[in-house]
């Protein structure tokens, strides 16, 4: 069972010693949540950050070695193979979610998720590195608990070859991107700018 869940009272009778074991049962169970929390944060960035370096690698190699068209499947089939194989491997949901989708079935965020992409842009405006950003949380869904972790994709160099601004995209290259995805939002982005997150629920 988790820790969190786990609180037990003994009973010390009416008076002082009630209050106090009340108050350090308390202490001990918010301590133990934080240092959960704290474990699982640290167990979730290391089997699943990983793969983003991976990607970005991956990327400027197919760039320069094929160009940028070749590049495409990197994005489109390659990211998301790795993120299947993880999950595989650890038993979690892992995607990639954006506030502007290229490819809006695989990567429309849900509400939580929503929440906090525009969370990151508002802490990325107020001075924190992009590629630092992280959230991770507790959360109920459907009755059971879960652990979410989203971390944030900034834009590199690489990516502003098919993310950047539209008017500066290779034309072959823009219809290409146009056939596949009509309903493609995900242009005009800058370096440094937060291009979407990597997004994990871990059953608990
Ligand atoms: C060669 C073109 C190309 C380059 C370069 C590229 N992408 Fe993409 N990107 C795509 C395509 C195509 C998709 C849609 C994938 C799909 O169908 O799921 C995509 C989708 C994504 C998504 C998923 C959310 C969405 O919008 O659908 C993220 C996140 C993303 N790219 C980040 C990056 C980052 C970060 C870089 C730089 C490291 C990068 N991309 C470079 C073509 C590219």
């Amino acid at each position: 069972m988790h820790l969190c869940s786990i609180l037990v009272f003994y009973y010390f009778g009416d008076g002082p010693m009630f209050r106090i074991a009340l108050v350090t049962a308390a202490l001990l169970a918010g301590n133990a949540c934080a240092q959960d929390l704290e474990a699982l944060k640290l167990d979730t960035r290391k089997n699943a950050l990983p793969v983003l370096p991976k990607v970005v690698g991956m990327m400027q190699d197919t760039v320069a070695r094929e160009g940028v068209s070749q590049a495409i499947p990197v994005c489109k089939e390659k990211a998301p193979q790795l993120l299947q194989a993880q999950s595989a491997k650890t038993g979690w949901e892992m995607r990639r979610v954006s506030l502007k989708t290229r490819n809006p079935e695989r990567g429309t965020p849900d509400v939580w998720e929503a929440r906090h992409l525009a969370d990151f842009n508002i802490r990325a405006a107020q001075g924190e590195k992009p590629e630092t950003l992280e959230v991770g949380e507790i959360v109920t869904e459907n009755g059971r608990p879960l652990y979410r972790y989203m971390r944030a994709v900034p834009v590199g160099e690489v990516c502003l070859n098919c993310h950047g601004p539209v008017e500066q995209l290779d034309s072959s290259l823009r219809s290409q991107l146009a056939k596949s995805y009509p309903h493609d939002q995900a242009f005009g982005y800058a370096k440094g700018q937060i291009r979407g997150a990597l997004t994990v629920k871990r059953p608990l």
